[in-house]
Order: C-alpha cells, then sequence, then structure tokens
C-alpha cells in the first residue's frame, strides 16, 4: 500500500483474506521541502461542554483545589509541559448560544443561563473572556475565539475583537479597561461560526458565503493586530460547500486576501452515530473501525485540498482542522451530554496518525485542534474533583511536539497491510522534520493490534549516527489510565532499532506509538 507525501492512494479496501499478515514497511525521506509543520497542528479545544471548563479548568478562586486566579495549576503545568501552541473556545455549538458581555465584569453580576446545547445544566458565566485570556496566559497558548453568528450579531462579535485587541479612546476598550485590563491583548485566530451547516444556523452553502463577508469585513485590525479569520467548513464529505466558499472566497490575484485566511474542517473517528461503542472495551474489530475511520481523515485532506488548491494554488488559505478525534459512547454512570470517556491506547494510535496526517499535509493544514482539552471526547486530561490523570492522548502531544515549527520531510511510504475481515488499512503511519539544531524527529504509529511491525527508515543524503526513541506502549490496547492507576500507560525508553547500511530498521511494537530522534551526517 503506497502513500505519497499524505496522499494515501487506496484507504480501506476490501481484501481477499481474512488475517493480519506482516511484510515489511518502507519508508523513503525526501529532504526537507521547507514547508514547516505551524506548532498550531498541536492545537486543542475547550467547550463549555460538561466538565472541561468547569471542573476541568476552572475551579474558581475560593475552591481547595490549587489554582491561580480560579485556574487549576496542575492542570496549567500538564499543559505547559507539552507546549500546547493555541485553545479554540467559547465552543462548538455552545459558541452560538455565547453572548460575550455576559461573561465580563463582577462574576456576581453575570446572568446565569440554561445551556441548551449541553444538558441543560446552569451556565453561571464565572469563566468568561477575561478568565479565557488568563488561562491562555498561564499556558502560554494563543487564544483562538468562535464567534456567534447563530444568536449573535455581526455588532456583537466586532465589538468582541475591539474589546480585546483595541488600545484606542473608545467604547469597548475603556469597557475593557474598566474591567481590569489596561493594554489590549493580542488575539489573531477568530472563527466565523462553527459548523455553520449544523447547530450554527443550518445554512445552506451559498448563504454561509454571503454571512461572511457580513462578518469577514467588519472583523478589523486594531494597532498592529492581523485577524486571522477562519470560515466555517461544511460536514466532513460535503466537497460542494468547499467548492461554493472557496470559489467566493479566494481569488488567484489575491485580493480577498485576509477576509478569509482559514477554513475549517470538522471529521470524527465515528462509523455508527447512533451506536458508536464505548471507550475501553473493544476487540479487535473495534479497534479496527476507529482506526479505518481515522485513516479516512488522510482522503478527507487531500480531497478539499484539492479544491482549495484551484481557487488558491499559492496556499494563502490555510486548511484549519478545528475539530478532530474519537468520539465513543459515555463511561456509564455519566450525563450523556457530557460527552466524557476514557481513553486507551487506540485513542493515543488514533492521535498519532491524525498528527503524521496533519505534518504530512503541513503546506495546507495551518492549524488542528483536537476534541477537547479536559473531560470531554479524546481528552489529554481528566479531572475528578482534585485528582487528575494524564490519558495516553496527552503522551501522544508530549512526543510529538518536537515537530512544532520544524521543517518537514517529505515521506513516501510503503506500508504493510494490516488487514481485518474483509477490510485492510496501512500498518504503519509516519512522519518527519528536522528541527533549528539540525535534529531528525520521526514518529511512528503501529495500528496492528497484536503483531510487531517491521520498518525500514530510508533516508536521501543523510546517515543517521545517534539514535535514541521513546516508545507509547503498555501491553495491552485497552489500556488506560485511571485516577487508581494514573501510570499504566506513559512514554519509556525505545532501542528496538539498529543502522544497517544508512537505513535505520525499526521494530515497532503491536499498538503503539514511538517518536525517534536521530543524529547523523549529512552528504
Ligand atoms: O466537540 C463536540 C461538538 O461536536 C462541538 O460542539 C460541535 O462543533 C461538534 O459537532
Amino acid at each position: 500500500m503506497k502513500r505519497t507525501s499524505g496522499i494515501l492512494t487506496s484507504l480501506v479496501f476490501f481484501a481477499s483474506f481474512a488475517s493480519t499478515q506482516s511484510q515489511e514497511t518502507v519508508v523513503q525521506f525526501g529532504m526537507t521541502d521547507s514547508v514547516v509543520i505551524s506548532k498550531n497542528i498541536y492545537g486543542h479545544f475547550a467547550e463549555h461542554l460538561g466538565h472541561c471548563i468547569y471542573g476541568g479548568i476552572w475551579v474558581g478562586e475560593r475552591s481547595t483545589i490549587p489554582n491561580t486566579r480560579g485556574i487549576r495549576n496542575d492542570v496549567v503545568a500538564a499543559l505547559r509541559k507539552i507546549r500546547i501552541p493555541v485553545v479554540r473556545w467559547p465552543g462548538g455549538c455552545f459558541a452560538d448560544d455565547y453572548h460575550w458581555m455576559e461573561g465580563i465584569g463582577p462574576a456576581a453580576s453575570r446572568p446565569k443561563l440554561v445551556n441548551t446545547t449541553w444538558g441543560g445544566v446552569t451556565e453561571d458565566n464565572s469563566f468568561g473572556t477575561h478568565e479565557f485570556m488568563d488561562f491562555c496566559e498561564q499556558t502560554g497558548a494563543e487564544p483562538y475565539i468562535c464567534g456567534n453568528i447563530r444568536s449573535g450579531t455581526v455588532k456583537e462579535m466586532s465589538d468582541w475583537v475591539q474589546y480585546l485587541t483595541s488600545d484606542g479612546d473608545n467604547a469597548m476598550a475603556k469597557l475593557r479597561r474598566s474591567n481590569g485590563r489596561e493594554k489590549p491583548w493580542t488575539v489573531k485566530f477568530w472563527a466565523m461560526g462553527n459548523e455553520t451547516w449544523g447547530c450554527g444556523g443550518i445554512m445552506p452553502a451559498d448563504f454561509y458565503a454571503s454571512e461572511l463577508g457580513r462578518y469577514s469585513t467588519s472583523l478589523k485590525n486594531f494597532e498592529d493586530s492581523h485577524l486571522y479569520k477562519v470560515a466555517s467548513g461544511g460536514l466532513p464529505e460535503d466537497y460542494n460547500w468547499t467548492e461554493t466558499i472557496m470559489k467566493k472566497w479566494s481569488t488567484t490575484d489575491g485580493w480577498l486576501q485576509g477576509y478569509m485566511s482559514g477554513y475549517s474542517l470538522h471529521f470524527y473517528a465515528v462509523t455508527n452515530w447512533e451506536k458508536k461503542g464505548p471507550a475501553t472495551q473493544f476487540d479487535e474489530a473495534g479497534w479496527f473501525t476507529t482506526l479505518a475511520k481515522t485513516w479516512e481523515m488522510d482522503a478527507l485532506i487531500s480531497k478539499h485540498s484539492a479544491i482549495m488548491d484551484k481557487y488558491d494554488p499559492k496556499k494563502r488559505i490555510g486548511l484549519v482542522v478545528d475539530e478532530w478525534g474519537t468520539w465513543y459512547d459515555v463511561e456509564s454512570g455519566t450525563n450523556p451530554s457530557f460527552l466524557y470517556q476514557q481513553n486507551t491506547m487506540r485513542d493515543a494510535v488514533a492521535a498519532a496518525i491524525n498528527l503524521n496526517i496533519f505534518n504530512n499535509h503541513a503546506d495546507r493544514v495551518k492549524m488542528a485542534n483536537i476534541a477537547q482539552l479536559v473531560n470531554v471526547l479524546q481528552s489529554l486530561i481528566l479531572t475528578d474533583g482534585a485528582k487528575m490523570v494524564l490519558t495516553p492522548t496527552y503522551y501522544v502531544f508530549d512526543l510529538f511536539k518536537v515537530h512544532q515549527n520544524a521543517l518537514r520531510i517529505p515521506a513516501t511510504l510503503e506500508a504493510a497491510e494490516y488487514a481485518v475481515g474483509d477490510k485492510k488499512i496501512p500498518a504503519v503511519s509516519c512522519s518527519a522534520s528536522v528541527d533549528e539544531q539540525r535534529r531528525v524527529h520521526v514518529s511512528l504509529a503501529n495500528a496492528d493490534f497484536s503483531h510487531t511491525q517491521k520498518v525500514a527508515l530510508r533516508f536521501a543524503r543523510f546517515t543517521p549516527v545517534n539514535v535514541s526513541g521513546k516508545v507509547l506502549d503498555s501491553g495491552r490496547a485497552n489500556d488506560f489510565n485511571s485516577f487508581e492507576h494514573p501510570d499504566v500507560v506513559a512514554p519509556k525508553a525505545f532501542s528496538d532499532f539498529s543502522i544497517s547500511a544508512g537505513n535505520l530498521v525499526v521494530a515497532l511494537p503491536p499498538a503503539s506509538v514511538v517518536v525517534l530522534e536521530l543524529e547523523g551526517k549529512n552528504e
């Protein structure tokens, strides 16, 4: 099964046999091609949903849980460690019910609302704009704000931009100052709606394309800011939506440049929305189904990119995958609207496959935001009161952070096949980059549930000399970290590789993620 720089030629197809096999995978690396893997590919998403914000990030200043101005210290420390670059907020679907002015000023006077999208719980607005910006400053992440274009107005969103980013003598900047923040913040990333085909207003593509004009021309640059405005994409496979938006909002001579800087794609690895299946109790069939669905991200990006290339050959507009991840049935005994799920090695491998796909498409993919940061869907962190646990997905972000802002090394992957029943997928996923210190990093995932995969890495004009590695592999694909047993899945040193005739041969354990660091000689 051959794929070149992220173009998967055949993703999941019928096989004439019903068992796994283990031919060797060969990865041929080219020369670096001056494409930078944006650090924002390692971005996140935090919505007012279940216990993502309340309990997961925000506990309030009076909490006995250690916090700084109401924000959990343990969560901030964990996120700083993996260098989270950007966080999307306040939704998701919640964004289209959110009126930012209700979340500023003295907390006691903020109105209480019903979170009608996520469980009808009371939203007391105690975590608002200032608290989110404080969270970003504490973690070192850039803010990415999603505007309300269903129940909000153009003025409401443009006032939000002014409130956050203007240093002038105007009503919004004065209001901000009266709320205790003298200087404006820098907020570059703005989403002009969320899933406008669905919870964001059930808009037809051409209607939304027109709405975009009102929003994008009204969101102004204050001081020296250059807003990066992201348009909502359609359903994952709605290529007509992409065609409609791109046709209207990009021109080859670039005069519309800046009105739409990014275009969003959402994709969750779910095969059956009525019966998603449990997060931890799965067999090989359940493992395979999720990973086969995950691999579809590659084809989706290729197809949307091909349309974008037609209207934007210079790739000025970024593809922003601002919601992605696994989505299972909620854990038993939890609120079905809170989307709380555990996280196993299946999620770690799914995360690694997705991140490798984004790296390989880094010429077009400029940001990606896993859903979601804490306690919701494929989260990096789970909390229960004062307790916190890091998930296998967290450790993938920790291992892969070496790719942030590094130069992509194009990879041609001749992958072994992994078959279950009558379907097969590539057994191995891979991407590589070179950082400022000229260190090469290769990230690999073995999607095979029970077989070791042998991978030969071949380099162009580079001979590896010193190699070290880390592996995420716990022995059982269903393993997860719980509050009682928080360290079942954690990275370990990896040394199952050898150098022979300038090539590196690696043995990937079943259901594992490996990141290698290579120093060597350039020819
Ligand atoms: O991430 C959960 C929800 O999934 C988001 O609110 C919405 O945008 C998507 O459908």
